[in-house]
């Protein structure tokens, strides 16, 4: 993963605190490429995301067959609409947005799903583990649009890392112990 990962700890409660505090003057414009780069990134991190749980909700098997399957769909189809979403802040912030795999692979720090076949307790892992290591990294990205003072992007971030806590932990509960 990216060191922006690893300095990131913030939780909500200390976001709203952040965003709260006021801001050092600065004049003329802000520049926008540093969110611009973040909403990139954060696309390319989502589309890998989308298909790997397509994959799992094509190929799981097991006694938890019905519900991981279900839930995968329900997942991505929400991912999708974030996809979208992301996809065209970056259009109105007036860049091109990337769109071909070669270059979400380049822009993404996610692996892709091994070929070898998965149990469902090893999707579970991963997907588990992506969207958890997704929410911290976002932390960072949704400082990054807030020193941009990109309002959409804040909002696109704080939707995204509640996505992201809330599918790690309906995924992980999935795990007997
Ligand atoms: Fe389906």
């Amino acid at each position: 993963m990216r060191q922006e990962s690893e300095r990131s700890s913030l939780n909500r409660s200390e976001l709203r605190k952040v965003r709260s505090t006021p801001r050092a003057q600065t004049s003329g414009a802000v520049d926008k490429t540093p969110v611009i780069e973040s909403l990139k990134a954060t696309l390319s991190d989502l589309y890998i995301l989308q298909l790997k749980t397509q994959y799992c909700h094509w190929n799981v098997e097991g006694p938890l067959f019905f519900s991981l399957h279900k839930l995968f769909e329900e997942q991505y189809e929400e991912i999708a609409e974030f996809v979208d979403r992301a996809a065209e802040m970056i259009r109105s912030l007036r860049e091109t947005s990337p769109g071909s795999f070669d270059e979400f692979e380049r822009l993404s720090d996610l692996e892709q799903m091994p070929a070898n076949k998965l149990s469902a307790n090893q999707m579970i892992e991963i997907m588990n583990q992506d969207h958890s290591n997704l929410a911290v990294q976002l932390k960072t990205r949704w400082e990054t649009a807030e020193a941009a003072e990109e309002a959409s992007a804040i909002v696109l971030y704080e939707d995204l890392i509640e996505f992201h806590e809330k599918s790690a932990w309906m995924i992980r509960s999935h795990k007997s112990s």
